[in-house]
């Protein structure tokens, strides 16, 4: 899809917001950018590093923008609806990376019947190897959603869920980068308590871990059948594997899993 026709306004330029600004600037189509931020110092990153337009308020911004990209807290999502509501009209899309903030809280702060679409991205996006969800509001339909692959798509893959999924994925991809990254921190001190230098165990479970996922996801298999490719009868990797099971490693996944979908319900109440 050509993105060079339309004029992408971001509001709110930290992490997220930064990210999806370069993930833009990186298309061959791509758009017309403006983006806004509360902290003067992003401002100037703005204009000076990333050379977006900054418009004065927030209200100029949705007035020239065809699409709107809400990257602010979840915390000052009202606030800002407040001030950008009379500016949102129809034929314009409002997009919300907001965790937690369901298409109908925007929807209700609105005087028009505005096509709403909530994302769910996750921190890789930082390096264009996130995974976005993407879940249509009352008002947007399947042009609006290929709008939001298309500019989400610089960002990593994206997977269309139905909104009522969103508490799901945040649990599962959404904080899911958390997970991995303790999983990870759990082998390198194990190996370090094995004795190895911490140098060569960072090297030896990142390539690990990289290496399997790109694994899993060429070959296509199911992880049991790859797991079992390393485990041969009465080796090492089985004996590991035991020590896993038995300290209950599969049911830490559930409850962490289930117990952050439950947050992830609550926030959004
Ligand atoms: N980071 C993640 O892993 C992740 C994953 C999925 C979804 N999200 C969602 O992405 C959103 C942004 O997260 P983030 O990590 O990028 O947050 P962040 O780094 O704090 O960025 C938000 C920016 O918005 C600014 N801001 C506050 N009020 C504003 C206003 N009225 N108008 C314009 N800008 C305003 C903030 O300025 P001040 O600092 O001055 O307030 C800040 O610079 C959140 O809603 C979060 O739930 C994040």
């Amino acid at each position: 899809m050509d993105l060079s026709t339309y004029r992408i306004g971001i509001i709110g330029s930290g992490n997220m917001g930064k990210a999806i600004i370069k993930g833009l600037q990186s298309v061959k189509q791509r758009p017309t950018i403006m983006a806004w931020d509360a902290l003067s110092d992003n401002q100037k990153f703005l204009k000076d590093e990333l050379g977006v337009s900054v418009p004065q308020n927030n209200q100029e911004l949705v007035s020239n923008s065809d699409i709107i990209i809400l990257a602010v807290k979840p915390q000052v999502i009202d606030l800002v609806m407040a001030e950008i509501a009379t500016s949102l009209t129809s034929e314009k899309l409002l997009i919300s990376i907001a965790a937690g903030v369901p298409c109908k809280r925007l929807e209700k702060a609105l005087r028009a019947p505005v096509p709403t679409v909530r994302i769910m991205p996750n921190t890789p996006a930082l390096i264009n190897r996130g995974i976005s969800a993407i879940a249509a509001g009352s008002h947007s339909d399947e042009k609006d959603l290929e709008i939001t692959q298309n500019i989400f798509a610089c960002l990593g893959e994206t997977a269309l869920v139905p909104e009522s999924a969103m508490d799901m994925v945040t649990a599962v991809s959404g904080s899911g980068p958390a997970y991995v990254f303790l999983v990870i921190e759990a082998l390198l001190d194990a190996a370090v308590g094995l004795g190895m230098a911490r140098d060569l165990a960072r090297k030896l479970v990142i390539e690990t871990v990289l290496g399997s996922t790109e694994l899993l996801k060429e070959s296509g298999k199911h992880p049991m059948e790859l797991k079992d490719m390393v485990t041969s009868p009465g080796g090492t990797t089985i004996a590991g594997l035991a020590e896993l099971e038995k300290n209950g490693l599969r049911h830490a996944f559930n409850e962490a899993l289930k117990s952050a979908c439950q947050r992830s319900q609550d926030l959004g109440n």
